[in-house]
């Protein structure tokens, strides 16, 4: 397709923007206008003799499965297990009985899943391929295959794909909890959540001059930096370290926040920067106390809270949303920290050195 950027200087930016629609967009194509999840009668009947689900991905992608595993075994009360499509090829663990694989892919054409998927299908187990292009090779070659819909994304660095699929894999897995009569999937209303998910990305987006601020002052010099949370904070903490790393070459990483006194903390030292997601209500405590912990031996830290959470020491507040969901928030600042490093570096940022948008060799 022939998209241009507009009035956008890159196209990261744009599609950064776009993920409210995407939202919407969604909430249309998979519900009925009255909050019901519709999914095909025959991948509804696939899932539900699964009982265990399997997402393969790769990047960005694996990240978004990650978020995938807590909202199936929550919502659908399948066990989930995440893998990385060029780990779990040659080394498939034991099976369950019936397993039912879900590849997600932005472009479908990942060789490291296809090596996959091909091995899976020899073994006769059913496949479901969540991809942004409907007319790719993973696309053709599952069993089933459900499209993101939000248009082409053409900036290297994933965006409005990452939130695509959470969104979807929300509304699946309510799907399947309501088919299997799951309690936790009729409380959980995904379309609602949607909703509550563009509203509070536009409130963060329309934040942007602060966050190239934040972006400046935390990141503009620094060589490492680390991300931090729990659960589904944990999650966004590996996507948002991903996207400084990818387009401004700052060594970033992320970490499960309980893990830091166990190692890394050591690698603290004065003005080291440090995002602390703390948007669990749940977790938000501990998350807190170790932001404290890196602040008292120097680091500067960005404390990301959710509404509820949030106290007068935290710097970006993200609304209130289902923790199940929360990334699909929690990562527009991550994004838009990368891009801004990637801006005040001088960098291309759609096109970052060493990188291809998808990967066809293995
Ligand atoms: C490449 C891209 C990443 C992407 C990954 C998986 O490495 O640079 O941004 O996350 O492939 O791509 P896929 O199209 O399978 O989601």
């Amino acid at each position: 397709a022939n998209v241009g950027k507009g009035t956008y200087p890159f196209f990261m930016l744009k599609e950064i923007d776009e993920q409210p629609v995407v939202m919407r967009r969604l909430v249309e194509k998979y519900t009925d206008g009255h909050g019901n999840v519709v999914l095909p009668e025959a991948l509804l009947a696939a899932l539900k003799q699964a009982d265990r689900l399997y997402i393969v991905a790769a990047g960005t992608s694996y990240h978004a499965g990650l978020v995938g595993k807590p909202l199936f075994e929550t919502l659908a009360g399948v066990p989930t297990e995440v893998d990385l499509a060029s780990e779990f090829g040659y080394h498939i663990p034991l099976l369950s009985k019936h397993p039912f694989f879900i590849f997600l892919s932005q472009s479908g054409e990942t060789a490291d899943i296809r090596q996959v998927l091909v091995k899976i299908k020899a073994l006769g187990h059913p496949t479901l391929t969540i991809t942004n292009v409907g007319s790719s090779t993973l696309a053709r070659e599952a069993d089933y295959c459900l499209e993101l819909h939000a248009g082409p994304e053409i900036a290297v660095a994933s965006t409005k794909a990452y939130t695509g699929q959470i969104g979807l894999e929300a509304l699946v897995a309510q799907g399947l909890g309501i088919a299997k009569g799951n309690q936790k999937a009729a409380e959980f209303d995904a379309a609602h959540q949607l909703g509550l998910a563009a509203a509070g990305q536009q409130a963060l987006i329309d934040q942007k001059d602060r966050l190239h601020e934040i972006a400046t002052d935390m990141f503009k010099t620094t060589r490492n930096a680390f991300y931090i949370g729990r659960g589904t904070d944990y999650y966004a903490s590996l996507e948002a370290a991903l996207k400084l790393k990818e387009i401004s070459y700052v060594q970033a990483e992320g970490f499960a926040a309980g893990e830091l006194k166990h190692g890394t903390i050591s690698l603290i030292e004065k003005d080291t920067p440090v995002v602390a997601y703390i948007s669990d209500p749940v977790t938000a405590a501990h998350t807190r106390s170790n932001a404290d912990e890196i602040a008292a031996r120097g680091g500067k830290v960005l404390r990301i809270a959710s509404a509820s959470q949030a106290t007068d020491e935290d710097q970006l507040v993200v609304n209130d949303i289902d923790p199940l969901v929360s990334p699909l928030l929690t990562i527009i600042p991550g994004q838009l920290l990368g891009y801004y490093t990637s801006v005040d570096r001088g960098y291309d940022v759609d096109k970052p050195r060493n990188l291809a948008k998808s990967v066809t060799v293995e």
